[in-house]
């Protein structure tokens, strides 16, 4: 059954696995596993839509995949992302709330950012609006953090980790993303908040992980980042299978009888004759 917000909170130290999906298909799939939560992440920029980045992604398409996703998956607790500026003024985060909650179907949305988000953080969990907060690499300004890498490595950055959770879980979040940052200080900022903390590439010692489907599964050619453990090569399995798919077509032995319908001799008959 679908966990309440105050239920999730309560699993701090639960090991929550969360995955995301962002179509009907994985979104079933996944639900199917048993994975506790599903995140349409603005990752789909990158795995589906084929952009080098998640900065084009769009509220639409946001709210596209996550209508799509909640199809795959009606009994599952999904958390949408607000894509890049959608959520710079409580306004503005509020109108795509209400779009990624209200149109869309999603259980809460999600957003990047520490210590600065928090008057938007506020303004929705004010408005009754579940949030999910991602502080560490941030991939929507991951050209003012210096690139997609490590973070909290030095004093600056680290104190913006744990200062930036902190303030999160003080702001309402039911929960905060850790993304690329030393296990051994994601064990300290799980250890400081009250919420559960959900680590990618941030070691062993968050309350939870989450993983991108489509690294997970070996669908994803492009950059593997190396926190990603790859549990399935579905991506050869697929590309075999249409090759050998198009080798059947070229030399007849697809379709087979199996794949074909009959016709009764008397009405072939009828038409044309003996
Ligand atoms: O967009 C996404 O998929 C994410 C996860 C990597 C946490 O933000």
């Amino acid at each position: 059954m679908k966990p309440t917000v105050l239920e999730l909170k309560r699993k701090k130290g639960e090991r929550l696995a969360m995955l995301t999906a962002y179509d009907y298909p994985s979104a079933k799939l996944v639900a199917e596993a048993g994975i506790d939560l599903i995140l349409v992440g603005d990752s789909l920029g990158m795995v589906v839509l084929g952009y080098d980045s998640t900065l084009p992604v769009t509220v639409d398409d946001m709210v596209h995949h996550t209508r799509a996703a909640r199809r795959g998956a009606p009994e599952a607790f999904l958390i949408a992302d607000m894509p890049f500026l959608s959520y710079g003024t409580q306004d503005a985060a509020l109108a795509t709330a209400a779009r990624l909650m209200k149109d869309a179907g999603a259980d809460s949305v999600k957003l990047e950012g520490g210590v600065e988000v928090v008057p938007i953080v506020e303004a929705l969990v004010r408005a009754g609006v579940p949030v999910l907060g991602h502080v560490g690499l941030t991939p929507q300004t991951a050209s003012a953090l210096g690139g997609y890498k490590l973070q909290g490595k030095d004093e600056e950055t680290a104190r913006r980790v744990v200062d930036g959770a902190a303030a999160l879980d003080a702001a309402g979040c039911w929960g905060v993303v850790l993304e690329l940052v030393p296990a051994e200080l994601a064990r300290i900022v799980t250890q400081r908040i009250a919420i559960p903390s959900i680590g990618i590439g941030a070691g062993a010692h968050c309350d939870g992980q989450v993983l991108v489907f489509h690294d997970l599964v070996g669908l994803f050619s492009g950059f593997t980042p190396t926190f990603v453990k790859r549990y399935a090569e579905a991506g050869n399995a697929i590309r075999e299978a249409c090759a050998r798919y198009a080798e059947e077509v070229r030399s007849g032995a697809f379709p087979g009888e199996k794949q074909s319908f009959p016709i009764k001799e008397e009405v072939l008959k009828r038409l044309y004759g003996s």
